[in-house]
């Protein structure tokens, strides 16, 4: 196919694959050495920088605890101060590479346990090197170990990952030109608020196209509380693009679910739900009914080429009273519904061994060629300066069956 002048791929004016939006994953056969993991190392992962990923929970560093991370193959040691500011460092010695999660940690400065280096831990400036005599000519607060922007929201530690060759300022403070950390959603002062996770075994576009993919529902997630196969029927849906992203508009949702015919007996108003999805990793979905809400987020966030995870945060203000017995009840079934989407990532991983080729068809995988489309279209814009092109011209109405 032609491609347009600025190698942008269009999926609702073109809509044969290109080259540029073609799935090219290929998945490790063994893991990889560490230095063959370093960025910019081998093949090109297929990583988004430039973005905020959350690396940790909250709840994971406690007191003067260090605790060791990866986001994107980089490896990140991550702490809070004593007064509270998270933050995060490469987990790497600049001096010869000791993993710094092994070193001693005051509330404000991490000392690497090899040789002694001390560094401020929100900057990541060295400022201390024992070994120095007084004679020594060495600039020692010119030395920094790698740090990267560090923010606490909705119970994670986030990390703006900057791509391996950018600088930020090197006190490491938030520039101006970088986004906000996500945030949740929520719509009253009261609510409750929860967290899931499970790792997925394979290449982040899997993990994000699994994500999006509305065709395995009745087959994966197969319950009496949710959907079986018998309960397939057409939808028609109407998606719109959003910056970095598309949403599903606002509609009220298949009526053969159970949790919202449960909101729309509570309320007796109609129920909407509404579901974003945006770059890097990120799918926001949106239910409300009266003055009922449901708010959650899941993102899928690369560790390594061949290992994501699910964070799943939702909080709501259906049931307050009865949290106690809501909440179990929920984890149950959230864990459940992960379970079952981690079995099917691990058997696809087998498949994908293999290097199949593969296919994505319109409607139902839709979404997931928007995706890639998405993501070749910021790199080629953050490639040529020029502003990102969205797949989408305009408001879409996607068919298939569910
Ligand atoms: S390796 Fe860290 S101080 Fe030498
Ligand atoms: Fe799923």
């Amino acid at each position: 196919m032609t491609l347009p002048a600025c190698r942008a791929v269009y999926y609702d004016a073109a809509t044969t694959m290109s080259e540029a939006a073609r799935p090219s994953v290929q998945i490790p056969e063994e893991p990889q050495s560490a230095s063959a993991r370093e960025p910019g190392a081998g093949s090109d992962p297929g990583l988004l920088w430039d973005f905020w990923y959350p690396a940790l929970r909250s709840s994971q560093i406690r007191g003067n605890r260090l605790a060791a991370a990866m986001l994107l193959e980089v490896p990140l040691v991550i702490g809070r101060t004593k007064d509270g500011r998270a933050f995060a460092m490469r987990d790497s010695c600049p001096h010869r590479g000791m993993p710094l999660s092994y070193g001693h940690f005051d509330g404000k400065n991490l000392e690497c346990s090899y040789h002694g280096w001390r560094f401020d831990a929100c900057s990541g400036r060295c400022f201390e090197i024992p070994s120095l005599t007084s004679q020594d000519k060495l600039k020692v607060d010119r030395i920094f170990a790698g740090h990267y922007p560090c923010e606490e929201r909705d119970g994670f530690i986030w990390v703006f990952m900057t791509a391996p060759n950018s600088r930020l300022p090197a006190a490491a403070g938030l520039p101006e030109t970088l986004p906000p950390a996500p945030v949740l959603p929520v719509f009253s002062e009261k609510y409750r608020i929860t967290h899931l996770a499970c790792y997925l075994p394979t290449h982040i576009d899997h993990g994000i196209i699994g994500l999006m993919d509305p065709a395995h529902g009745p087959f994966v997630h197969q319950s009496w509380w949710w959907r079986s196969r018998r309960s397939i029927h057409q939808k028609e849906k109407r998606f719109e693009p959003i910056p970095n992203g598309f949403r599903m508009s606002p509609h009220t949702p298949s009526s053969n679910s159970a949790p919202y015919k449960i909101l729309r007996r509570l309320t007796g108003e109609p129920t909407t739900t509404m579901i974003d999805f945006a770059l890097p990793n990120m799918r926001l979905e949106e239910i409300r009914s009266g003055n009922l809400w449901f708010s959650s987020r899941a993102t899928v966030t690369p560790i390594r080429r061949d290992l994501c995870r699910i964070d799943f945060v939702a909080a709501w203000n259906i049931f307050l009273w009865a949290a106690p017995l809501v909440l179990p009840i929920f984890h149950f079934f959230g864990k459940r519904f992960l379970w079952q989407d981690q079995q099917t990532m691990i058997r696809q991983a087998q498949g994908l061994k293999n290097n199949p080729h593969l296919m994505l068809i319109d409607d139902a995988d839709r979404p997931a060629k928007w995706y890639f489309a998405l993501k070749a279209n910021l790199l080629e814009s953050r490639r040529t300066g020029a502003p990102m092109v969205h797949p989408m011209d305009g408001p879409v109405t996607l068919r298939w069956r569910s």
